[in-house]
């Protein structure tokens, strides 16, 4: 009889919103600035703003030389796009990055590298992005935010592990959450979105999934102590050597169990 492995995936707890933020962004930068040749793995949201917001404030203590690094090398991927919406609509995720990261970093915009929402074929657009992460050797750290409903990207469930970049459809509850975006209109958030897979996410070298507040308590919680299943594609990141989930407190308040 084999003996059965709970679930784990390494947890650090902080005690609010801003010390995650501060704490990503600390590794974030310390990625861009060390030996790692691969690009960032990018993620847009509400739990990434703060996330971005003390980025810059980090960037703004660097010395020149660290500053002048970190815009010669800058390379990241975003997981999605909405399908239909391109850089100069407020909704757009590369809209998103522009006045987060892109703007305020004096980043070539070229270096921040999104699915093409605009794309006349999203089906060969996912094709293409995906081509493209693989040629730069892939993604070496991946930033991920979580899901109501345990989504990654927008790769909503049921999802199989081995699910690649593709268009996919929004579930109902995912655009009444993303529709602040949308002058609160859930009707105006895009139906269809362009998003990595879980395969490409699973190929990342190292994952910080990000979960800050109460509202995302359930979820987590189902996280920790669910084995991995289609029905909360989050799971899938059990079966990743180097993952690691940054919460605070307020998010860890339904969690029942963990390491
Ligand atoms: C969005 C994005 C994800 C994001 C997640 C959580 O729809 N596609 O990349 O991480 O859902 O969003 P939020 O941080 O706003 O809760």
């Amino acid at each position: 009889m084999s003996a059965v492995t709970p679930p784990r995936l390494a947890l650090t707890v902080l005690e609010s919103r801003e010390a995650v933020a501060s704490h990503v962004a600390r590794q974030l930068l310390a990625d861009r600035l060390g030996p790692e040749p691969r690009p960032l793995g990018l993620a847009t949201g509400t739990t990434m703003e703060p996330v971005y917001a003390a980025l810059l404030e980090a960037e703004r203590e660097l010395l020149d030389g660290h500053r002048q690094h970190l815009r010669r090398h800058w390379r990241s991927y975003n997981l999605d796009e909405y399908v239909g919406l391109g850089s100069g609509d407020p909704g757009s995720f590369a809209a998103f990055m522009h006045s987060c990261l892109t703007g305020p970093l004096g980043l070539d915009p070229a270096s921040v590298r999104l699915p093409d929402g605009q794309a006349a074929d999203p089906q060969a657009e996912a094709g293409r992005y995906a081509a493209e992460i693989r040629a730069a050797g892939g993604i070496g750290l991946q930033l991920l935010g979580l899901g109501l409903n345990g989504h990654v990207g927008f790769n909503e469930p049921p999802c199989a592990a081995t699910s690649c970049c593709r268009p996919v459809q929004l579930s109902a509850s995912t655009r009444r959450h993303n529709a602040a975006a949308f002058a609160g209109d859930p009707a105006a958030v895009p139906e269809w979105a362009i998003t990595l897979g879980l395969e490409e996410i699973l190929a990342a070298r190292r994952i910080l999934l990000v979960v800050t507040g109460a509202g995302k308590a359930d979820v987590l919680g189902r996280l920790l102590c669910q084995r991995p299943s289609p029905e909360l594609p989050a799971s899938w990141l059990q079966r990743h050597p180097a993952v690691r989930v940054i919460a605070d407190r307020a998010a860890l308040s339904g969690a029942t169990s963990g390491p």
